[in-house]
């Protein structure tokens, strides 16, 4: 009896050291991972409803018929498949609590990963309110494309955690990429290239959206709504800020070896433009075969990594050119000379 009674708060106190870390570590870095890994199996679990025609499989929301919650036998494998990615929520729910959970007790010393546990949890919530709506409206195309957006902000939001979380935790990587390594007119030049990025890349995932909203996947076997863009236009008007990225990406490789820019942020850049010319060969592959669903869902594969890999570049880009000192996330403020 004493020794249950005493190993209770032994055992509370394990979990709370285990989940509630006093400082940024691998708990964390596994919770941000979890939370990027989760967000991108939400857009592939996304398209797959709409790829396979399931996008009204749950007539409705948040119940899935007025008289169910759950999908039912009768409603048959679209059901399933569209009540499969409601429940992921409940996924990513608890992903997003772990993860706020993790970050808590450094709150002071790292704001900003408060900061970011805390966007990625509010965009649960968003997102489900916005699914409700795409259902509600009939699966309306803008409807269903700021759906895509938000999902995209989400993957780039927790790869900036993933970053900042090993930064936090990882001596040698604070070390890569502490401030003020690049400074004056470098820096200046490396910020500029790094928003140009993050703009373009914005666009090209935006217009993106509108050419699916233009193109036979609309989600569901009946009557959607559907853009009345012309199909070749928007498509050319996708591909060429696409084209712009990756001018952009090269460019900023050249100028990357020219200004001596660290390789903490070489590296993911290099990585874009590799990602980028699969996503373009990807793209128009599809485009020229009449859109096969696994193309399609490859291309949203490739869109979830480059949304991810752009996140990366944004991240490291402002915390090497930060002033000397400065961390980032509360970095200086907790006497580190690294941007954390
Ligand atoms: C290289 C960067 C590119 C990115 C990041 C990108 C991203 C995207 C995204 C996010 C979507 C919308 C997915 C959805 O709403 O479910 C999309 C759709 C599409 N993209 Fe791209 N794309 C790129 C390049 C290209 C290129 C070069 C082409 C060539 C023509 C292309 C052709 C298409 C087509 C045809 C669709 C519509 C697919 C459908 O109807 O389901 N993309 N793209």
């Amino acid at each position: 009896m004493t020794t249950s009674t005493a190993s209770t708060p032994t055992l509370l106190s394990a979990l709370r050291a285990r989940l509630m870390p006093e400082r940024p570590g691998a708990w964390l870095r596994a919770t941000a991972w979890a939370s990027l890994l989760a967000n991108a199996l939400l857009v592939l679990t996304g398209g797959l409803v709409r790829l396979t025609g399931s996008g009204l499989g749950c007539p409705t929301w948040p119940r899935c018929t007025e008289e169910s919650w759950t999908s039912t036998r009768e409603m048959g494998v679209h059901g399933a498949i569209e009540f499969g990615n409601r429940l992921l929520t409940f996924l990513l729910v608890a992903v997003a609590v772990l993860t706020f959970l993790a970050v808590w007790r450094s709150r002071r010393s790292h704001p900003g990963l408060l900061s970011l546990a805390l966007v990625l949890a509010g965009g649960i919530v968003v997102q489900a309110v916005v699914g409700g709506v795409t259902v509600r409206t009939g699966l309306n195309p803008w409807v269903v494309g700021v759906h895509f957006m938000l999902s995209a902000v989400m993957i780039a939001v927790a790869a900036v955690l993933v970053g900042r979380a090993r930064r936090a935790s990882l001596p040698q990587v604070a070390a890569e990429q502490r401030p003020g390594q690049v400074g004056g007119p470098a820096g200046r030049w490396l910020r500029g290239t790094a928003l140009a990025v993050g703009g373009l890349a914005f666009v090209v995932v935006y217009v993106g959206t509108l050419v699916t909203g233009t193109g036979p996947h609309a989600g569901d076997a009946g009557e959607v709504a559907r853009h009345t863009f012309d199909a070749y236009v928007v498509t050319r008007l996708h591909s060429l800020p696409a084209y712009l990225l990756l001018g952009v990406t090269v460019l900023s490789l050249v100028q990357a070896a020219r200004q001596g820019w660290p390789a903490t942020v070489r590296r993911p850049l290099a990585l874009l433009g590799g990602v980028l010319v699969v996503q373009g060969v990807i793209g128009y592959y599809q485009f020229f075969t009449g859109l096969p669903v696994v193309a399609v869902a490859l291309h949203l594969v490739g869109a979830a990594v480059l949304v991810a890999v752009v996140g990366t570049v944004l991240d490291r880009a402002f915390a090497v050119s930060a002033p000397a000192g400065e961390g980032i996330d509360g970095g200086a403020r907790a006497g580190a000379t690294t941007a954390v």
